[in-house]
């Protein structure tokens, strides 16, 4: 945030400043200013579609949108934090059948409460998104 006010003075600094306005500092410092605010916003998840759900029901038969999300959600409020978030993709199926309970496990004893069903929910998220090829 410090960093932040410091760029905000540095353009107020430089406008102040006519004889050195510089419109490719003053855009650079724009550009800066903007990747620092990107990098502070809550971090957005990948919203699962249509496609999602398809590639999903090969692996779990009546898999519904509605339960990718929940999925979704519990993977978004517990997994990252201990860790950065892992990418699905890099851990198969039979890598992710073992991590889920192992990390359900840890997350429960450090007070997040996952229960039964949602674990579930979250095994078939990151077998789902793992099977999504990457863009
Ligand atoms: C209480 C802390 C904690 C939480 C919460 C947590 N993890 Fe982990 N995770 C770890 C630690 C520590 C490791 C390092 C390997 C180990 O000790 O098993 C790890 C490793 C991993 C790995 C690397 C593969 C492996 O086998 O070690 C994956 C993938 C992973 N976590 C996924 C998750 C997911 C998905 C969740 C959400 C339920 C989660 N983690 C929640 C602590 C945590």
């Amino acid at each position: 945030m410090t960093l932040f006010f410091g760029i905000i003075a540095n353009q107020f600094f430089q406008f102040g400043n006519i004889a050195e306005l510089c419109p490719m500092k003053f855009f650079l410092n724009l550009l800066f200013a903007t990747l620092v605010l990107a990098a502070c916003a809550p971090k957005q998840f990948y919203a699962p579609n249509d496609l999602d759900i398809e590639r999903g029901r090969t692996k779990f038969p009546n898999y519904t949108l509605a339960e990718m999300n929940r999925g979704k959600i519990v993977y978004s409020q517990n997994c990252g934090n201990c860790h950065a978030y892992k990418n699905p993709s890099k851990y198969s199926e039979s890598e992710w059948n073992e991590i889920v309970p192992r990390m359900v496990k840890k997350a429960n004893k450090n007070d997040m409460l996952i229960n039964k069903e949602e674990a579930e929910l979250l095994r078939k998220f990151v077998i789902t998104m793992s099977l999504r090829p990457l863009d």
